[in-house]
């Protein structure tokens, strides 16, 4: 037998108790006639002891053991003289009475500890030895728990769980596609989906009427700390619903989750349409655990000759509570970050509102303090606080105030790892233009309805028709995103007439949805919530790397395996390459 117990289980309790443990050596520590390890395995740590009074040559042998041999362990548990109140076994330990390596080991390249010394590139190249530390694990053991209750929730509500093609082709989703070739069929190719989106749909024209699945999602893509090119989605779709359905279902999944991972109660979580969103918080995911809106304050500012505000499309300020106390040095940082082509503001107005009711803004030349004192009053400022001024174009100033935003937030510790605020975005524009293609772009994706009363406006003004479309975010993050479908090959064709597809095009690439259609679609609609993010929100981290538990790096690669990597000449041969 390995093992009676694990290695975070014994308590005072089993004082006396002849017990067997496995485990790897942590750390050993040599005293005169005592030598203590540390054995460690998923559940915790447990001291051993050996004491030479008992057994010299035991103990002389437990110095032989290095760091992460693997041992099996024979004793009786005693109460420990110099207890350690930091760890759950922390009362007891092993007075070991016999011991056996099962299996030797090199020493690590980086600390397996909580703190280790190990560089993100050398920690992805072991990953499996990152893996043995607790931060580490304890991540992707949360995701394992998350993974459960998402699938606890939805199997309740009648969820039939479906598995979908990983070779399959395209679905324009936005992102590049992985391939692969056919070897029977030289000159072809598969790709990768980037979700199941179709074949999800096609499912309700199957009658499955609840669908979800937690799938491998595929897209070359740029890197970002919240991206990875293969990612998991909790995807899901549902017939004869209207957008209430959809959302009411997945705020439950979302609830359910936060209760059974992090026994959190979330709070309300409040629908905002993408317009309202982008006018309070310049972002269409803003993070509503704080204030500090948006406020424009255009009526203040302009016609007083000042002309960075006069040539300006919109000025908008944001209020920081107590901001007054940042010195000049501080505020010369703040203006150099917002400048930086990341963010490509030209740069920052500030006005201090001090305590005795007097201003001091780094453009007093162009306005005097009654003018001031209307900056305040529009930003509802209070004394102490200070007033962050941005201006240029509407849209980027906009995006350039989001990030001064979360930005501040962050100095000011307004952004807690675990305070968890979530908002629905609704209503976002169906299409975008895009200049370089001169072609209107699917802003979610092209299955997605414009809601019912801007149909019209498909053709004369489709920047004006809004999507039923619908995105959930938490903390500032976009965690899922769906919408309520086209089911009528009419309105398909019409959709797909707007994004510039010849009909040709449309029949080659969507045929077969647009055949299903013909067969008797339901309504229905969905949505897709990125497992990863959800778990590094949970986990309270910003990457999702940490929550992976074998990631890429930020190019792409798996340095631990070294993929991607060259065919040899025989495999391209035979895939015609
Ligand atoms: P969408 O493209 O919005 O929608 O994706 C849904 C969710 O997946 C997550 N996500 C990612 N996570 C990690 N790395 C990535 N590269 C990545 N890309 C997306 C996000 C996002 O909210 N088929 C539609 C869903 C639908 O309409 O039902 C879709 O894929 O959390």
């Amino acid at each position: 037998m390995h093992r009676t117990h694990t290695c975070g289980e014994l308590r005072i309790a089993h004082v006396g108790e002849e017990v067997t443990l496995s485990g790897w050596v942590q750390r050993r520590r040599d005293f005169g006639a005592m030598t203590f390890i540390d054995l460690r395995d998923r559940y915790g740590i447990t001291q051993l002891s050996f004491n030479e009074e008992l057994d010299q040559k035991l103990n002389t042998e437990a110095r032989s053991l290095g760091r992460e041999f693997v041992i099996k362990v024979k004793g009786v548990v005693i109460e420990r003289s110099n207890k350690n109140a930091h760890i759950p076994t922390g009362d007891i330990e092993i007075q070991v009475r016999e011991f056996e390596v099962l299996n030797a080991a090199l020493t690590p390249p980086f600390t397996i500890e909580d703190e280790t010394d190990g560089g993100e590139e050398i920690r992805l190249k072991y990953r499996y030895l990152d893996l043995r530390r607790n931060p580490i694990q304890d991540k992707i053991i949360l995701r394992s728990k998350l993974n459960k209750a998402v699938r606890d929730y939805l199997n309740d509500a009648d969820f039939i769980d479906v598995e979908t093609p990983v070779l399959i082709k395209s679905t324009p989703e936005g992102a590049r596609d992985f391939v692969v070739p056919s070897r029977m069929n030289e000159g072809q190719y598969y790709a990768l989906p980037q979700s199941p989106q179709t074949f999800k749909q096609l499912l309700m024209v199957s009658g499955l009427d609840k669908y979800y699945q937690i799938v491998k999602c595929f897209r070359d893509e740029d890197f970002r700390a919240d991206r990875q090119p293969e990612f998991t989605q909790i995807d899901c779709e549902m017939s004869f619903v209207e957008r209430e359905d959809v959302l009411s279902t997945f705020e439950g999944m979302i609830r359910s989750v936060f209760k059974k991972v992090k026994d959190i109660a979330l709070g309300d979580i409040p629908i905002l349409t993408y317009d309202e969103a982008i006018r309070r918080f310049g972002s269409d995911k803003p993070d509503m655990r704080f204030g500090m809106e948006l406020i424009d304050i255009d009526e203040v500012t302009k016609g007083n000759g000042f002309g960075v505000f006069d040539n300006a499309d919109s000025v908008v300020a944001i209020n920081v509570a107590g901001g007054n106390a940042y010195t000049r040095k501080q505020l010369d940082e703040l203006t150099n970050w917002v400048k930086r082509p990341q963010i490509g503001a030209l740069g920052m107005i500030y006005c201090r509102v001090n305590e005795d009711g007097t201003y001091k803004s780094s453009v007093d030349k162009f306005f005097n303090p009654d003018q001031l004192a209307k900056w305040a009053e529009t930003c509802q400022s209070q004394p102490n606080d200070l007033i962050l001024v941005l201006s240029g174009d509407k849209d980027k100033v906009r995006k350039q105030m989001n990030e001064l935003r979360l930005f501040v937030a962050d100095q000011e510790g307004l952004r807690a790892k675990d305070q968890f605020k979530g908002c629905w975005v609704v209503d976002f524009p169906l299409v975008e233009y895009d200049e370089e293609s001169d072609k209107w772009h699917a802003m979610h994706h092209p299955f997605t309805s414009p809601i019912p009363e801007d149909r019209e406006y498909m053709k004369s003004d489709p920047s004006r028709v809004k999507a039923n479309a619908y995105d959930m975010a938490i903390n500032g993050m976009e965690v899922g995103g769906g919408s309520i479908r086209i089911h009528d090959k009419e309105l398909q064709k019409q959709m797909f007439d707007l994004l510039g597809f010849s009909e040709e095009e449309a029949q080659e690439q969507f045929g077969f949805l647009m055949n299903a259609f013909e067969y008797g679609a339901p309504p229905h609609g969905g949505i897709a919530f990125g497992l990863d993010r959800l778990a590094a929100i949970l986990a309270g981290t910003d990457s999702i790397r940490d929550v992976i538990a074998f990631p890429k790096n930020n190019m792409g690669r798996d340095v631990m395996i070294d993929a991607p990597a060259p065919l040899n000449a025989d495999q391209q041969k035979e895939l015609g390459l």
